[in-house]
């Protein structure tokens, strides 16, 4: 049986790296998840037979079947009625319910030992998973709500600080404690270093922006991983130590990808800062020139290389089937029509990605930001749809602004940029963008959606 089980775990942890591995194309993407979800319920199901010295009670299996087949009613229901916008809440809820697991491990290993010299590596493991889990676990909660609008920022020096003290508590305190100097027992020792480290995950949260909320989440979940990894070690669970470096090290990457994409390092990201213009303040006056719908199918009508550039306002105005219809149409005509997305536009890593997908546009379609780039001067006409900062000039010729540093879309070196946007109102990073007064330049004001619309309808007359 022991043979069986080892092979197994194996088998599992192959799975979890087919399934990332898989993750990095987005054809393949649908069935990496189903290979690492496989993976998963092999590594749950072996769990059952794992030899722990003695059987399992009646009662504890009873237990465990039904809390399994209640999250899996509860998962799946939430994951069907929840909207592609609110996918980083969910992501977020679910890490919470991953990091609670590995604090609530560490508590459960904890009530029957004391301090013991011949115990010390194990239960150094037990608090490193403990405390990570408990951060993860009250961090990812408070991220979720602040990403859902209910609590907003409190960057106050009263939180940062005690934000800080909790941070030196949680590491100075084991050290003191297995030196002998704090008389408590292991088990009240555990519970209230998890007390502290859920504090200290609302405390370490809360000062962080809201649109900052992507990167926290990630980091998060690399926590959660790392927490795993450090539980999967006190268990010496080869599946669950593979599992939590996996999610561990995604995690981390992701976060710091995420961050250079938007020119802005993982500490500016987490002291809640963004960099202010060190110019005069004032904004340089632009000449805005509008175009109307039949002028923008017009011109759309006799492009032969248009490429759409989509951002978050695509998918505040869930434009993106729309935006898949005006593309079939403009094919239809023999224009050949590119998506260029930006790593950051919108506001979770993927987020055009996912949206397009949503309207079934082919991946073949979705040009990265670097090849965009090297054709921009092919495109005839390149149509902005809700997409600000990732396409701001200002990133590559004004040291003094904030988006100074971003890679940025260069839709300005294709022949005729036509930006569709509701207002003059600012993107994420709230700075004028350059591109607007460019002579090429013209924007179609309107909701996004609307406007696609009304474009598909003027070029049906053409
Ligand atoms: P933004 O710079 O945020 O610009 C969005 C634009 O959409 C705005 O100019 C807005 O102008 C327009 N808009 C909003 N609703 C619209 C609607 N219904 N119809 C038409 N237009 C609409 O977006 P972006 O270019 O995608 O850039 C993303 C930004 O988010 C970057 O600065 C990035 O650093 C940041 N960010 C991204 C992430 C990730 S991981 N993606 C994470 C954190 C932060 P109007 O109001 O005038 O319509």
């Amino acid at each position: 049986m022991e043979i069986i089980i080892k092979v197994g775990y194996l088998i599992a942890a192959v799975s979890f790296i087919l399934g990332l591995k898989y993750m990095s194309s987005p054809k393949k993407a649908k069935t990496g998840n189903l290979i690492a979800a496989m993976g998963m319920v092999l590594a749950v199901a072996l769990t059952f037979f794992t030899p722990i010295g003695h059987s399992i009670p009646t009662t504890n299996l009873i237990i465990m079947l039904v809390a399994i087949a209640a999250g899996t009613i509860v998962g799946k229901r939430y994951s069907d009625k929840v909207q592609m916008t609110g996918m980083p809440q969910l992501v977020s809820l679910f890490n919470a319910t991953g990091g609670g697991c590995a604090m609530l491990l560490g508590l459960v290993e904890a009530n029957p030992m004391e301090p013991r010299p011949e115990i010390l590596s194990m239960q150094i493991l037990l608090i490193a998973g403990l405390i990570t889990g408990a951060i993860a676990f009250t961090g990812s909660i408070i991220a979720e709500r602040k990403l859902a609008g209910k609590v907003k920022d409190y960057r106050t020096m009263g939180v940062v600080f005690s934000a800080r003290i909790l941070l030196v508590l949680m590491i100075l305190l084991p050290v003191v404690y297995f030196f002998g100097l704090i008389p408590l027992g292991f088990a009240p020792f555990m519970y209230f270093l998890a007390f502290l480290a859920m504090i200290y995950g609302v405390l370490f949260v809360l000062p962080i922006g809201g649109a900052d909320m992507p990167v926290v989440i990630s980091l998060l979940n690399s926590i959660t991983g790392i927490a795993t990894a450090f539980t999967g070690l006190v268990y010496g669970n080869k599946v669950m130590i593979a599992g939590g470096i996996f999610v561990g090290a995604a995690g981390i990457f992701l976060t710091l990808l995420m961050c250079t994409a938007m020119n802005r390092s993982l500490m500016k990201v987490l002291a809640g800062k963004f960099k202010k213009s060190s110019g005069t303040g004032t904004e340089e006056e632009q000449e805005i020139k509008e175009i109307s719908v039949a002028e923008t199918a017009l011109s759309l009508s006799y492009a032969q290389k248009v490429a759409i550039i989509p951002g978050y306002g695509l998918a505040v105005a869930q434009a993106q089937h729309v935006c898949g219809q005006l593309q079939q149409m403009l094919e239809k005509r023999d224009c050949e029509v590119d998506y260029i997305i930006h790593p950051v536009a919108g506001r979770m890593p993927g987020h055009m990605n996912v949206l397009l997908a949503e309207a079934n546009v082919d991946y073949a379609s979705l040009k990265e930001m670097d090849e965009g780039n090297e054709n921009m001067s092919q495109y005839d006409t390149v149509l902005v749809i809700g997409a600000n900062d990732v396409v701001n000039p200002a990133a590559e010729n004004k040291p003094d602004s904030p988006v100074y540093g971003m890679p940025i879309i260069r839709a300005h070196e294709s022949k005729q940029v036509i930006v569709m946007k509701r207002s003059m109102g600012k993107g994420y990073a709230g700075v004028q963008n350059d591109l607007f007064g460019l002579d090429n330049c013209s924007i179609l004001f309107g909701d996004a959606k609307a406007s696609l619309q009304e474009i598909i309808n003027q070029l049906k007359l053409i």
